[in-house]
Formats: structure tokens, sequence, C-alpha cells
């Protein structure tokens, strides 16, 4: 920690690298020598032209995205793309899968039916939370995915932010191509991105500032919305115009690129990987076996992103959230459709935030 900076376990917008907030503060008066800031540049000027193309070659690169997709730098947020996908996807009359395991896959799932385009159908849930905690929270098996084959897509969120679960295999759908919001956990380990047909993710956790939505679309599903769709909403127009229909959300995109860049040096996604599952082990081992706290994730489904526990008594998890302020770990209070606690760890945590939380954990424990 430095320049006053604190543990910020915000579930989104989130914390960001230091080194990424300190180039973007060297950079801010004069870009390069050009006399402006990055937020003042035209997007259509030779200097911010670059600045997007490499962040798209770099977020190529990274997530090691294939020929057959596209990736688009939209705006709307990841909200916006429960809309858009069903929008694009599912043809009118056709018929469409949904995975509600949390309360942004329901979400999607509600908009999708609304827009009254093909019919929706929820292939699975996730049993719900209890305030007591006897009910813990999971991600239904493959065995237990109830598919059509002749869906036009799967829709499933990886990460629930909220609940703190997460969907530790890819499905299998066979032919029906998979859909997936990974807002929470896009770049936090390496992914097989041949494996989907739509993967949309707000910027706001681990990308860089809200404003931004990256999505990464296989080639041939675009271009089959109905013809009536407005064209931000679609696409293929998106694709053809390289997301710049309209002026993009040019500070957020650069800031994603510094956010590649300190991916890259840290080693990758597989890196990635291998720092943010030891931070959450952390806290997971201490919470297995803490007689004060307990978790709200079953085992197998536990997200290594959002990590969401409590006392099992609102006045305990005050006292603990008011003890970790004071120790500068701040954010912690859970969403309120669960209660309790929420560590959100992503990329940017380091593992010292981690480790000050689990001491700060244990102290609470001593001390009851
Ligand atoms: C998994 C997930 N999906 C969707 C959203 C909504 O994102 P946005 O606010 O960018 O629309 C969030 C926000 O926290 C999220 O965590």
């Amino acid at each position: 920690m430095n320049n006053g900076r604190i543990f910020n376990f915000s579930a989104g917008p989130a914390i960001l690298p230091d080194s990424v907030l300190e180039t973007a503060a060297a950079e801010m008066m004069n870009y390069k020598g050009t006399g402006m800031s990055v937020m003042e540049m035209s997007h259509r000027g030779k200097t911010y032209d670059a600045i997007f193309e490499d962040t798209l070659a770099k977020l190529r690169r990274v997530m090691a995205v294939p020929d057959t997709h596209a990736i688009l730098l939209l705006q709307g947020g990841a909200t916006m793309q429960f809309a858009m996908t069903a929008m694009n996807l599912l043809p009118i009359k056709g018929k469409a899968d949904y995975a509600v395991t949390g309360s942004f896959s329901k979400k999607a799932y509600e908009v999708a039916c609304s827009l009254d385009m093909g019919a929706c159908r929820v292939a699975c849930t996730s049993p719900g939370l209890s305030p007591d905690f006897s009910v813990q929270t999971s991600i239904p098996a493959q065995g237990e995915l109830d598919l059509d084959p002749g869906a036009s897509f799967f829709h499933y969120c990886m990460n629930n932010t909220i609940f703190g679960t997460a969907w530790n295999y890819i499905p299998d759908t066979g032919d029906v191509p998979l859909v997936c919001d990974m807002s929470s956990c896009i770049l936090s380990a390496p992914l097989d991105v041949s494996k989907f047909g739509l993967i949309y993710a707000g910027a706001q956790k681990n990308m860089g500032p809200a404003g931004l939505t990256v999505v990464i679309v296989r080639k041939d599903l675009a271009g089959h919305a109905p013809k009536n769709t407005p064209n931000m909403l679609d696409y293929a127009v998106m694709i053809k115009n390289n997301s710049m229909l309209n002026t993009p959300p040019t500070y957020s995109v650069y800031l994603l690129g510094l956010v590649l860049d300190w991916i890259e040096n840290m080693g990758g996604l597989a890196a990635m990987e291998k720092h943010n599952v030891g931070k959450a082990a952390l806290l997971y081992n201490f919470l297995d076996q803490s007689k004060r706290f307990l978790c709200k994730a079953d085992k197998g489904s536990r997200s290594i992103m959002n990590v969401v526990f409590s006392t099992g008594d609102e006045e305990q998890d005050k006292a603990f959230l008011k003890l970790a302020e004071s120790k500068n770990l701040s954010t912690l209070k859970a969403h309120k459709e669960t209660g309790g606690i929420r560590a959100s760890i992503y990329n940017a945590m380091p593992a010292e935030g981690v480790k000050a939380l689990a001491e700060c954990m244990k102290e609470f424990e001593d001390n009851a």
C-alpha cells in the first residue's frame, strides 16, 4: 500500500493495479507528447486509433481469441447484453435455454423473456440461500442440466458475483452455442474461447473502469438480428464498424490496454490464475476451520473472485466490518441479497490484502 491507498474489496467498480493508475496519472496531462489527455482526443485521430487497435490486439493475444471470433468494445454494461444477446441470437419463434444460478443470470433470463422474441426456458437453477445458512448454494453438475438440443443458445453466468459461486467447468451443450456472462471473472484464468459462441463482460471488475463492455462473438452468429433491430444493438453492424459506429468509451479502452500490459508483465492468464487461486485458498482454508465464520458457497462451486461469508449474526457481521475498516480493509459488506460479508479479490487485489483480511478474521475469532 502506498499513497494512502487502502485494500479495496469492492465488487465493482473495483480495485485496479497501482502501476496502471500510476501510468494513467503520468500520462494524464500530456499523452506521449501529444499535449493532451487521452480523454480529450478524437476517437477518429491517428493517436487514438493506435490505442484502440493496440488494445484489441492485446486482448486477442492475452485471451488467445481465435480468428473465428470478433472482439467488440461496446457500452451499456453487461445489463445491455442481457437484451442484446437475445435480440441477436434468438430468432422469433426460436428457443433459448438459461441457467439461473444467481442474481444476474436471473435478470438476463427475465430481460430475454420480456423481449417476446422466442421462448426462453430455465435449464437449471441453484438452491437458494437461507438466512441461517442451513442451505448452501451450489452450481448444478453437467448431469443436472436440462438441455434442449433445439435451443439457439445456452446462457449462463460463469461467476455469480453476489452469491460467490462459480461454474468450475464449461458446460457441454453439444452443438448449442454457449453464451456466457463473464463480468466478474474475465481475465482471471486461461480460457478456451473457441468453446463459446459469445462472451460478454462489463469492464469494471477485472478490466478497467466502468463504461466499457467487452463482447467476444463467433462471427457466424452475428448478422441474424431482425430487420428492425436498432443499429447500436446489432452485433453485425458493430463488427462492420469496428465498434466505432458512434464514440466509443475512449478512456476506458485506454485503461483496458494498460491493464492488459500489467497482466502480460505478470505472466499472462496462467500466472493470474495461480495468483487468484492462492488468494482464494487463503480465505477458504481459514473459513473451513473457523468456529466463527461460515462460507456460503458449496465446496465444489466456490468463486475465486468473490468470497461470501458471514458469522450468521447481523450484529456480529457489523462488528467484523467495523474492525476490518479500522485496518483499511474496505468495502467488505456483502450485497443485500445475501447479507454478511463479501471479499471481492479480483486480479488487482494483492496477496498482502488477502493476508491482511485473513489475519483480521483470525483476530476477530480469537477475541470472541
Ligand atoms: C456477473 C454480472 N453480470 C452483470 C452485471 C451487471 O453489470 P453492469 O452494471 O455492467 O450492467 C454484474 C455487475 O456487478 C455482474 O457482476
